[in-house]
């Protein structure tokens, strides 16, 4: 069965963008984009639909199991991992549109360049300066915020989020909640300082980024935890336990 691969490709970030299409013979249903982009790239002949011969698809990836958010990208204008995106999803239209994460600089075809992402962590100090203690709420929310793949899903549908904007998007509240569910003392106030300026203030709390996490990470949840300790000083949400 073959599908379009719908391009949106450019050499440089100075170049305008143009659509390509590549033609690609699917495997079988569990066939993936990042499969398919792997497998044009290996070839030392790859064509477009009209037979021109064109250069390797740039894009980036690592794991290719979900695991480390290289390989975003916005396939039919959602933002999704090409790892987790089975092409036989789009097999009835026979075609599929692959563009590079719009919220940041773009390096060639699909790869972007995300180190603002790393630039806000460390901006925004997120991490512990003293020791600190744990309990079964700090854990659960740590282990929750700590599968953030740094993939920038959740920015790319942020009506709020801009690469210079003051508000630094759900990427950087995910790890904060995990800072602030067992922050010490000592670094409490200064946090908590930032999350107000730098999160919560910038946050317009509407949620588009809750079901576009591909880690599944419970977005709303974290959210309400922090700006429940950081701004309304509430004790977080707990688990419901069964009786
Ligand atoms: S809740 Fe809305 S404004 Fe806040 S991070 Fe998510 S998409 Fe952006
Ligand atoms: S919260 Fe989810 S969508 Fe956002 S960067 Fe982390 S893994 Fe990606
Ligand atoms: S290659 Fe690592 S998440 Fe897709």
């Amino acid at each position: 069965m073959k599908i379009k691969l719908d391009i949106l490709r450019r050499k440089n970030q100075n170049e305008q963008p143009y659509h390509q299409i590549i033609e690609y013979e699917i495997q079988d249903e569990n066939t993936t984009l990042a499969a398919a982009l792997t497998d044009i790239n290996s070839r030392s002949d790859i064509k477009d639909m009209e037979g021109k011969p064109v250069g390797k698809i740039r894009w980036e990836c690592s794991c290719m199991q979900k695991k480390c958010g290289a390989c975003a990208m916005v396939i039919n204008s959602v933002p999704r991992l090409a790892c987790d995106t089975k092409l036989s999803e789009f097999q009835k239209k026979g075609k599929v549109t692959v563009e590079p994460l719009r919220k940041f600089p773009v390096i060639a075809d699909l790869a972007v360049d995300r180190s603002i992402l790393f630039e806000n962590l460390k901006t925004l100090k997120m991490w512990f300066e003293e020791e600190t203690t744990v309990n079964e709420q700090s854990i659960e929310t740590s282990y929750e915020a700590s599968r953030c793949l740094q993939c920038g899903c959740c920015l790319e549908v942020c009506p709020n989020f801009c690469a210079d904007t003051v508000f630094k998007g759900m990427a950087a509240i995910v790890p904060a909640s995990r800072l602030i569910a067992s922050l010490p003392d000592v670094q409490k106030k200064e946090f908590f300082k930032t999350y107000r300026k730098n999160m919560y203030e910038g946050c317009g709390k509407s949620l588009a980024c809750r079901n576009i996490c591909p880690a599944g990470i419970n977005i709303e949840k974290l959210l309400v935890n922090s700006n429940a300790a950081a701004v309304w000083k509430i004790p977080p949400l707990r688990k419901k336990r069964r009786t």
